[in-house]
């Protein structure tokens, strides 16, 4: 039962001369030659009310503020002059009766979607920044998500099961959340970095399909699209292959994609990693816009540049335009040196006028009027990466992306190892149970091994990873051997997993997707604190709560521990 006939975003034409019952917060109040307007808000939406001189409750809607909470009784009626801003824009309610439900202090800010807040303050009263109808529609979109989700997943005979939070340490990179014991001085719980090694153990025990809208923890150094605690989509189950993983994933985007009225094309597109990287750069490539990495070094055979000797040169050639600036050139050196490119050399081809960096090394001939060459110098790698580090900032700013378009594609084939050169050994790229796609290649060319490793990309951002694992225990044993573990290190690393998975493991594999990041692009907004309703800021600080806070000393001498 409702204490209210509607919502304030119900009211239309067809109420006229209805009774009504509304709650909801004083958005606005004004007085207007003797009546006083009020918008009237909840998170549907605003209603305005309208209480004249002659109302009995004149003087309680005289003395109401921003924020405050009222109720009012009153009729439906046409306005006067319509707002076309507001659905509910046409009708007006006339007050009857009003009173005031609960006081508010003035608020810090003004709640609008118009009022610039600083996320300082913002973040501080986040429970009234969530009152604004934007933020608000953050929220809602990441319940419906959620909901929508969830549905697909049962849809699909996935039973909805917990893993513990507080664990040992999970065979994955970040670096994880310590939780003292009280009990048991000098050692600590950790916190769950994702329900990995626990989904795998379900596996083990036949529950077969298995998901679970899970928190996860990591202590990371934060991005705009990062969290400390972030949510995961969590999907495992039992005889299956990567393809079948793939397609019920596709099944459960898709289903979104329908939700959130987006046009893609199923069954999505897939690219190896090996192109992702040669034509992007990167392993999450944001294909709306083309701008394909160029190989360079046949361009510059025969002309002897000191910077290019020796080097891998990959770059661009774009249309010359307004931006190309020494100083956006600046700009874009810089970041090509700090993602591992040597430096960054340019040409410029303007009215037969060649300039640039090299241009006294080169002539014309190489390049065509009124284009402009970029070319990054450095190893495959490190030349690669950082055009693909500048293919996204050129694309923003030449205006290339188009900012309607949704792309979704899976990443495959991923490299199995990565060879540590310093350290002179093998780590596992995913973790030490994802399955090679050919064990013969993990022991005759571990350097050239794939995993049966995918990710799920969505305009160039990560939605989604996971793999088919190792259940075969020769193959769990040679890709221990080619990581260079010992017996006894696998025993103190994985001890009870291992073990655990030798009795009658069935195949498995599953995926996580990434929450957060899935609301993030699905409402359009660049920020991952916009869809977390709590988040902690770039600095990893709660600006509410405060936290994290000092511990004081009773808790420290509980917990055995001592502060340096
Ligand atoms: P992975 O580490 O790739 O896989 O995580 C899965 C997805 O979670 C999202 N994600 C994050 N979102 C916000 N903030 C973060 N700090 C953050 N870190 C990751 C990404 C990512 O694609 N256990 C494996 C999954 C598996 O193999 O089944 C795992 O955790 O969208």
């Amino acid at each position: 039962m409702k204490n209210y006939t509607h919502h304030n975003n119900e009211l239309r034409k067809n109420h006229i001369n209805e009774n009504v019952y509304l709650k909801g917060w004083v958005a606005k109040k004004r007085n207007l030659g003797g009546l006083i307007f009020i918008d009237l808000r909840d998170r549907f939406g605003i209603t305005q009310l309208v209480v004249r001189p002659e109302s009995p409750s004149y003087e309680e809607a005289s003395s109401v503020k921003s924020e405050y909470l009222i109720e009012a009784k009153g009729i439906v009626k046409l306005r006067e002059s319509v707002n076309p801003q507001l659905p509910t824009g046409e009708i007006e309610v006339d007050v009857l009766e009003l009173s005031i439900i609960n006081t508010a202090k003035i608020p810090p800010f003004t709640i609008s979607d118009k009022e610039a807040v600083s996320e300082e303050v913002a973040l501080k009263y986040r429970y009234l920044d969530l009152r604004r109808p934007l933020q608000q529609q953050y929220i809602l979109k990441r319940s419906e998500i959620t909901k929508n989700i969830r549905h697909s997943l049962e849809d699909l005979g996935f039973l909805e099961l917990e893993t513990p939070y507080l664990v040992k340490t999970t065979p994955e990179g970040a670096k994880e959340f310590l939780v003292p014991s009280r009990l048991y001085h000098g050692e600590a719980y950790a916190l769950a970095q994702s329900p990995q090694i626990f989904k795998q153990l379900y596996m083990v025990a036949g529950f077969e399909r298995y998901f679970q809208i899970a928190r996860c923890f990591r202590d990371e150094d934060l991005r705009s699209d990062r969290q400390l605690e972030f949510t995961q989509v969590d999907i495992e189950a039992s005889f299956v292959d990567q393809d079948d993983i793939m397609s019920m994933t596709e099944k459960v985007i898709e289903n979104l994609m329908k939700l959130l009225n987006k046009n893609i094309k199923f069954p999505l597109k897939r690219m190896s990693y090996k192109e992702a990287f040669d034509s992007y750069g990167s392993d999450k490539p944001d294909i709306r816009y083309e701008l394909k990495i160029e190989n360079f070094n046949d361009t510059f055979k025969g002309f002897e540049i000191p910077i290019f000797k020796d080097k891998v040169l990959r770059g661009f050639t774009l249309e010359n335009n307004a931006l190309f600036t020494r100083k956006y050139f600046d700009k874009l050196t810089e970041e090509v040196k700090k993602n591992h490119g040597d430096t960054l050399a340019y040409l410029k081809l303007e009215n037969g006028q060649l300039s640039g960096s090299i241009s006294k090394f080169v002539n014309a001939t190489i390049m065509k009027e009124n284009t402009v060459m970029l070319i990054i110098p450095g190893t495959y790698d490190g030349s690669t990466q950082a055009a693909g580090a500048i293919r996204k900032t050129i694309a923003r700013d030449l205006g290339m992306i188009d900012e309607s378009k949704d792309e979704l594609l899976w990443v495959t084939d991923f490299p199995l190892l990565e060879y540590d050169e310093t350290e002179n050994r093998f780590y596992a790229k995913h973790h030490p149970f994802t399955s090679p796609k050919d064990a013969n290649e993990l022991k005759n060319n571990p350097k050239d091994a794939l995993a049966k490793a995918y990710d799920l990309v969505w305009n160039g951002y990560e939605v989604g990873g996971g793999s088919i694992r190792i259940y075969d225990q020769e193959v769990q044993m040679l890709m221990f051997e080619t990581l260079g573990f010992t017996e006894e290190q696998i025993k103190e690393k994985f001890g009870f997993f291992v073990e655990a998975l030798q009795y009658g493991t069935p195949p498995h594999g599953g995926i996580a997707l990434g929450l957060d990041r899935i609301v993030m692009l699905a409402t359009k907004t660049e920020n991952i604190k916009d869809v977390v309703a709590f988040p902690k800021t770039q600095s990893a600080k709660d600006l509410m709560m405060m936290s994290p806070s000092k511990v004081d000393e009773v808790s420290l001498k509980e917990l055995g521990l001592k502060v340096e």
